[in-house]
């Protein structure tokens, strides 16, 4: 299916997801903490909590996989966003990281669906447009390298982070 055709952009609460993972903006320790990494927490239940404990902590940049407990998403995969430092400290290209390793967690386990939260963007302070344009362009340049990947939604949390989204999305589609 043609690549742009295969995402979809939506204002709304990650939790609620019926895909086959959802992605966490997780820390590295994976021990859960505020914004969406607490509500999936809260929604998936303790059992995430003590699966999470045998991960010993993931990366920045990097991806790991559970169950989704009582999630209506079979999986949650986790990501650790980078702390947004001033744009000088590789934080673009660690954003991109968390794209790429969790399509690729997403990949290795034959998930066809997977939704994105707006990593980084709250607690870690990655200015917003510019975190849309590297989450559209690194899923854009994924999936046009793999058809196995039917569906990725972008779950933003507001209406001004989807209008990002929807722009980034726009600009990755001009030719050029
Ligand atoms: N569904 C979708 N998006 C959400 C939801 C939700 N239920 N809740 C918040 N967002 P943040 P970060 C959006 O702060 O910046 C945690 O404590 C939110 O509006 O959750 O990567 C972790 O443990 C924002 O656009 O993640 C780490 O310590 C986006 O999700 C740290 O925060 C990301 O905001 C990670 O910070």
């Amino acid at each position: 299916m043609e690549t742009l055709s295969r995402i979809e952009i939506i204002r709304g609460d990650i939790t609620t997801l019926e895909a086959d993972a959802i992605v966490n903006a997780a820390n590295e320790s994976l021990l859960g903490g505020g914004g969406v990494d607490g509500a999936i927490h809260r929604a998936a239940g303790p059992e995430l909590l003590v699966e999470c404990r045998t991960l010993g902590g993931c990366r920045t940049g990097d991806a790991k996989i559970t169950a989704g407990y009582h999630l209506p998403a079979a999986h949650v995969i986790h990501t650790v966003g980078p702390v947004w430092r001033g744009g000088n400290e590789g934080e673009d290209e660690l954003l991109a990281r968390c794209y790429r390793s969790s399509l690729e967690v997403a990949l290795q386990n034959g998930l066809l669906t997977i939704a994105f939260p707006a990593i980084s963007t709250g607690v870690y302070g990655f200015p917003a447009d510019r975190a849309a344009s590297i989450a559209v362009g690194t899923v854009v340049s994924f999936l046009r390298e793999t058809q196995s990947i039917t569906r990725v939604i972008f779950c933003c949390f507001s209406d001004e982070s989807a209008e990002l989204h929807r722009g980034a999305l726009e600009n990755a589609g001009r030719p050029g």
